[in-house]
């Protein structure tokens, strides 16, 4: 198949100019002005911008967590994705204690086999390091193309690791130039402050948002700069909420240091009032929680200033049903909420319409720099002759209403719901296939791959 994009605005994280592109077969073949090629489609943007499929790298897809599963699978959740404009996706496949990190691969490629509507990876959670996991990082880099691992500094008992443990993983994974991810909260504080408020009876929500306060995500984030830095890993902090923890990122600057950090919309548009609407409340359950609108301002600036370079959902939703199992306390309410659709819609509306950042950030933090990290930049995160067909048809003037009657996500709740957006996809392509035509999927369920990723450029 041949399609030619006429007339666009093609933005990437450096460019910003009018052009066509020639997509034949999977990838992008030509750009430049006024093409003449007889093609078998031709779509007029004019008036569009045209930027590169997104890259969301925190997903949890169909993932077993706190008594439920998480309620998008690989299914539902890549359609989602696609109508968001987000055409890669990075879910978690999580070691269960006692098993290789070589069988959570294979269980979670099981779970999305057939099922993706979108291109997907996964990277792994190490829960139970020993011995022998040790020896199983060389292979999932250089054959199973799985080249970042996720641990854990909270979770205790469930996905919690130690900082010997952590130190190497650190260790094997830099002798393959892998990258560690961390979910980066002080696990022990965290149990203290929720035995405490559980010894009093505060068992609401509002307690969920007190007992992880900023300080238990600055300690974490300050230790784990300090063990990647004396690893030398290449190491990336996963939704960050607040400015005491991107202030130790900014602090290890000074000698040097870069570390790589994702935060999430929500962390950049919502605030704690979220936790003053009862057991309402359990919709923004997550953790980290939700934090304070000078945090809000905090994470906006340090994408400006290039501390902050990815932002991901960590969309992990629950059904309504769920939540409800911790309606008398809080730490049966699954943690986690929807996001993975209005990622893009999201960042464009409050982001680059708010003058926030630029439209080139706003590709930088959706895609480019996702590709960069995790391996992907020899087909994704631009818009580049050889190239995926990845490639997005945005309008950017479009209002419309974020809400659960109308989104993608299977869940029965939104977390942004009566949000008012600017700018709306139109045309998603994936590897060369018109995948979203306005509100209809073209493709069909089963044409997103599993890709093997390279190691961090
Ligand atoms: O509350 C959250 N974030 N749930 C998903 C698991 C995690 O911690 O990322
Ligand atoms: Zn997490
Ligand atoms: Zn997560």
């Amino acid at each position: 198949m041949s399609i030619l994009i006429k007339n666009g605005r093609i933005i990437t994280a450096t460019d910003d100019y009018i052009a066509d592109i020639l997509i034949e077969g999977e990838s992008i073949s030509a750009i430049g002005k006024d093409l003449k090629f007889e093609t078998e489609k031709v779509f007029d943007a004019s008036g569009m911008l045209v930027f590169p499929g997104g890259i969301d790298p925190h997903v949890h897809l169909d993932m077993p967590f706190m008594g439920a599963f998480s309620s998008d699978d690989h299914e539902t959740g890549t359609r989602a994705a696609l109508f968001g404009g987000t055409t890669m996706l990075i879910d978690y496949a999580i070691q269960a204690k006692g098993n290789s990190l070589h069988s959570a691969l294979e269980t979670w490629k099981n779970r999305a086999k057939g099922k993706a509507y979108g291109d997907y990876s996964f990277h792994i959670a190490v829960t139970d390091f020993n011995e022998s996991v040790k020896e199983e990082f060389k292979d999932l880099i250089e054959n199973e193309g799985i080249t970042s691992f996720k641990t854990f500094m909270a979770y205790k008992g469930a996905l919690m690791i130690d900082d010997k443990q952590m130190l190497s993983i650190m260790n094997e994974v830099k002798k393959y130039a892998g990258l560690v991810a961390v979910h980066a909260t002080n696990g022990d504080m965290i149990d203290y402050l929720v035995e405490k408020y559980k010894s009093q009876n505060k068992l609401s929500p509002w307690y969920h948002y007190l007992s992880q306060p900023e300080l238990t995500e600055t300690e974490a984030s300050g230790r784990f700069v300090d063990l990647a830095y004396l690893s030398g890993v290449n190491a990336y902090i996963v939704h960050m909420t607040c400015e005491g923890a991107l202030n130790k990122v900014r602090e290890a600057t000074k000698r040097n240091q870069k570390m790589l950090v994702e935060t999430c919309p929500q962390y950049l548009l919502l605030d704690a009032s979220v936790y003053k609407k009862g057991f309402d409340s359990a919709k923004w359950v997550m953790s980290p929680p939700i934090r304070e609108k000078k945090d809000n301002e905090s994470l906006w600036a340090g994408i400006r200033q290039g501390l902050v370079h990815v932002v991901g959902t960590d969309h992990c939703p629950f059904m309504w049903s769920d939540k409800l199992k911790g309606k008398d306390d809080f730490t049966k309410i699954p943690n986690g909420a929807p996001g993975l659709e209005h990622r893009i819609e999201l960042l464009f509306s409050e982001g680059v319409r708010k003058n926030r950042i630029s439209l080139n950030k706003f590709i930088e933090i959706t895609s480019t720099n996702a590709a960069n990290f995790f391996g992907l930049s020899h087909k994704k995160g631009t818009i580049a002759v050889g190239s995926d067909a990845d490639i997005v048809i945005f309008d950017p003037e479009r209002k419309h209403t974020i809400s659960a009657k109308t989104h993608h996500h299977r869940c029965d709740y939104s977390a942004y719901e009566g949000f008012e957006v600017t700018g709306k996809v139109k045309n998603v392509f994936l590897r060369g296939k018109l995948a979203i035509d306005e509100d209809k999927v073209l493709v069909e369920k089963g044409y997103g791959k599993f890709l093997k990723r390279k190691t961090p450029c």
